[in-house]
């Protein structure tokens, strides 16, 4: 007799407002939790083995990592203490995260609380640090709110993080400078964004590009207080030597976004994972390039250790640069294969009315500054990452919505 409890098979009547819909997906969750289990721990290992240098450099030093509860502090965050489990104690990393938990504790941060080896801090960082946490080796800066549905909610804040925060670390690097202990590498999040919608002529886009971007539209509290945030970063360089570096990332997906984040991706698993057809709130023909969460994070700690002082670095994946409607087709064709799923795509106007507002028509990165100065380059290819991403989030459906 079939166990119920660890089998479940839903199958829904849907209305897209223009069919109805049949979408079954059968689910055999502690399969599925073993499989996205089995996704992390190869993920992690995968890290260590492309980051041996670089964590090399940071061993036996502190690493301060703000925003670390959110999607990209899923991998920053574990990749750091899985080196750890592979080294003696003395060069192990201290990681210390700074969060305001705006969205939650997640349940992957709360399961690691015991580890000796990481400090939990629940703080807004647009306001001073206390005193017994201002001393860092290393420091990433990658705490602001990212997704467009929530930055339009929160424009204020968004900026705050980007811009005060931002200053508040830089002032601390600054007055360790002359110290015995001066910062050793400092990383600042910025974004693909930061290109606004650019010309065909600029795709793909290099780090040399201007920017097309609107100070005043829904998007301009994210866009301009990233490129303000750049600048902050190149003067503190230049000015005071603070071996300050700069990421955008393009479009990076994978374990640890929560489902709920309004991304496109999540989105679509939300549809997935709740028997729904796919739904897409475009025409389904803006185009980008994904690039795997796990991939991206050997970029980041490349850019945070081997950077140049007051330099910008894309990190993404050059292609394919495919449209929302075939990232959906690829998502469904990857589902069919975790999930037996069955349904459709279907487009319907977001709720949102700014949804689509100065949202840019292409993305790409051109990555060969990466490539040439930090011998990074991602290698999972989109159709792979997502059939881990939505293994993830097959065998986290609790997990994903903290
Ligand atoms: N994920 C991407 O594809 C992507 C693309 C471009 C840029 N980025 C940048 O990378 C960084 C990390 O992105 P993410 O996808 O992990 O975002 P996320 O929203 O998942 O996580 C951000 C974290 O920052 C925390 N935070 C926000 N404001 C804070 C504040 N004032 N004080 C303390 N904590 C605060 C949130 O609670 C959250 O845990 C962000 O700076 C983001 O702008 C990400």
């Amino acid at each position: 007799m079939e166990d119920m409890g660890r089998r479940q098979t839903a199958s829904r009547r849907h209305c897209d407002g223009a069919s109805d819909h049949i979408v079954s997906v059968t689910v055999d969750l502690e399969t599925l939790r073993r499989k996205a289990d089995a996704v992390v721990h190869a993920d992690l290992d995968d890290c260590l083995v492309r980051l041996n240098a670089e964590f090399g450099e940071i061993a036996g030093k502190t690493l301060l990592i703000t925003g670390g509860a959110g999607f990209l502090g899923y991998y920053l965050v574990q990749s750091a203490l899985h080196w750890n489990g592979s080294v003696s104690s003395a060069d192990q990393i201290d990681v210390t995260v700074i969060d305001n938990y705006s969205r939650g504790v997640p349940g992957w941060l709360a399961a690691l609380g015991g580890d000796r080896r990481l400090r939990l801090i629940e703080h807004d960082i647009t306001q001073p640090l206390a005193a017994d946490c201002q001393a860092f080796d290393y420091v990433i800066h990658a705490a602001s709110i990212a997704s467009p549905t929530f930055y339009r909610q929160h424009p204020i804040e968004t900026m705050d993080a980007n811009v005060n925060g931002l200053r508040i670390l830089l002032e601390l690097a600054r007055q360790r400078q002359h110290t015995e202990r001066p910062v050793r590498g400092f990383l600042f999040f910025s974004s693909s964004e930061i290109y606004g919608d650019a010309e065909p002529s600029a795709i793909p886009t290099a780090e040399t590009y201007p920017g097309r971007v609107s100070s005043t539209g829904p998007r301009a509290c994210y866009d301009e207080s990233k490129r303000f945030g750049e600048t902050l970063c190149v003067n503190f360089a230049n000015r005071y030597g603070i071996p300050v570096t700069i990421a955008r990332p393009f479009n990076n997906y994978g374990p640890g976004l929560k489902i709920t984040d309004r991304r496109i991706i999540p989105d679509l698993a939300q549809d997935l994972l709740n028997g729904r057809n796919l739904t897409l709130h475009s025409d389904g023909s803006p185009r980008r390039t994904f690039c795997y969460s796990a991939d991206a994070i050997v970029g980041y700690y490349k850019v945070l250790t081997r950077g140049r002082s007051g330099e910008a670095y894309n990190i993404g994946q050059s292609g394919p640069e495919v449209s929302m409607k075939e990232l959906a087709e690829r998502l469904a064709s990857a589902a069919r294969e975790v999930l037996g799923y069955n349904g459709s795509i279907v487009t319907k106007e977001s709720t949102d009315s700014a949804y689509l507002t100065d949202n840019p028509q292409r993305r790409c990165p051109d990555v060969s500054k990466a490539r040439r100065e930090l011998g990074f380059d991602a290698v999972v290819s989109l159709d792979e990452g997502l059939l881990r991403t939505l293994t993830w989030y097959a065998g986290n459906r609790e997990g994903a919505y903290a």
